[in-house]
């Protein structure tokens, strides 16, 4: 770093950016609702941190402003946000340089196009006595800010935790690089994360958990102007500018006190005889080719059934590790239930077999019903299309 040229305030930095893809703005208060159910389990969390925001331009990142504004109360050591250079973003309809970098004895027209920049907020610049956004500094990177170059992964390698909400396009691939490095994180991604082979294990193990969440399941995020159109219905409000997604979530390895609240369950006898949409689905319905039952339902999880249960992947929202233990996921990859239970065919269309690991995941259509999909499986002779994985927990024997 070898500017030292202080940031202008919030107000100073509309982004005058448009773009589409990638480009959805994290709410404030978003960010500050699962910030502060870490700072609520522990205070210090962020105490003598370096934070690194890997995809985050102060002028439209609110994690950027969040962390700057609160350096002083968090106790940070070091505030790091890098930003991606326009000309290497697909997703940058249009691009204008801001006052505040224009201004600025290091802009520089070229540079700005094609460089990703560089913000660091570590001490108090301009002498006013605190530290905080007055006082970030930045610098272009030697190259675009791509998360993935050797500078930003040296950047995540010398930080404590990692914190953004990434390009969606690139969620499976930035996951990897942010869990190889093995820091503490904290990072929006899509609920799927956790049915992927190389999530699953860490959430098994209690290595990785989602976050507390938004509120309701409902993820809104600023998009820009020219990226307001050609939503499907009720994904964009025309009256605030967001785009609302239910399909995302929040993955950390911070402790937060939701994930310590046990599910309030009911008996499997008290829930065939009031939740009337367990009834619908058919019940407690045991699986044939595997010694679990399936709950169609988490809120109709039993209290009291000590064997192994397949539950919907949006139990781990509520998961608690004192209440279950997650043993497995019905995806074929997942090979620990092969070695106990038989396995089963699986057939193409092309008519190339091979035996594969998979679960009768008690979601399955009968074949003839979906006769597009491509690969099914065999029960006694039936065939099977997979529709969505379960995740197989069990109760521990002290909850
Ligand atoms: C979903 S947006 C979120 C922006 C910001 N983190 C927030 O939450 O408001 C993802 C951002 O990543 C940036 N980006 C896209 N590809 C990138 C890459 N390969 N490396 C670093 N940043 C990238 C885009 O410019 C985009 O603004």
């Amino acid at each position: 770093m070898t500017t030292t040229e202080p940031v202008a305030g919030n107000g100073s930095l509309a982004a005058a950016r448009t773009a589409q893809n990638n480009e959805y703005y994290t709410r404030w208060v978003d960010i500050e609702s699962e910030m502060n159910a870490y700072l609520d389990y522990d205070p210090d969390v962020f105490r003598d941190k370096t934070i690194l925001l890997p995809c985050d331009d102060p002028e439209w990142s609110n994690f950027a402003k969040f962390f700057a504004l609160n350096f002083g109360p968090f106790g940070l050591k070091r505030l790091i946000a890098t930003s991606y250079a326009p000309d290497s973003n697909p997703g940058l309809v249009s691009y204008q340089p801001t006052l505040f970098e224009t201004e600025a004895p290091q802009f520089d027209e070229v540079k700005t196009r094609r460089h990703g920049k560089k913000f660091v907020l570590d001490r108090d610049v301009n002498g006013d006595g605190v530290v905080n956004i007055d006082d970030l500094q930045w610098d272009y990177l030697d190259g675009d800010g791509d998360y993935r170059s050797d500078e930003v992964t040296a950047l995540r390698d010398e930080s404590d935790i990692i914190i953004t909400n990434p390009p969606f396009s690139l969620g499976r691939e930035f996951i990897r690089w942010v869990l190889e490095a093995d820091k503490k994180f904290s990072i929006i991604g899509p609920n799927s994360f956790p049915t992927t082979k190389e999530i699953f294990p860490l959430v098994k193990e209690g290595r990785m958990w989602l976050g507390q969440g938004f509120a309701g399941g409902n993820a809104y995020f600023r998009v820009p102007e020219d990226n307001r159109g050609g939503w499907a219905d009720g994904v964009y409000d025309p009256e605030t500018g967001l785009v609302k997604f239910r399909n995302v979530t929040w993955f950390t390895n911070l402790e937060h006190g939701q994930r310590h609240a046990p599910m309030q369950l009911m008996t499997q006898a008290d829930n065939l005889r009031y939740n009337k949409q367990l009834v619908k689905k058919g019940g407690y319905r045991r699986y044939d080719n595997f010694d679990a039952i399936d709950v169609p339902l988490s809120i109709a999880i039993p209290s009291d059934y000590d064997g192994v249960m397949g539950v919907p992947v949006s139990y781990l929202d509520n998961h608690c590790p004192e209440q279950f233990d997650i043993v497995g996921i019905t995806k074929t990859w997942f090979g620990a239930a092969t070695k106990t239970y038989p396995s089963q065919t699986q057939i193409s269309p092309t008519g190339r077999r091979s035996t594969v690991g998979k679960l009768n995941d008690g979601g399955a259509i009968p074949v003839d019903k979906q006769p597009d999909k491509k690969t099914c499986y065999e029960v006694d002779g039936q065939l099977y299309i997979q529709t969505y994985p379960r995740i197989l927990i069990q109760r521990k024997a002290d909850a």
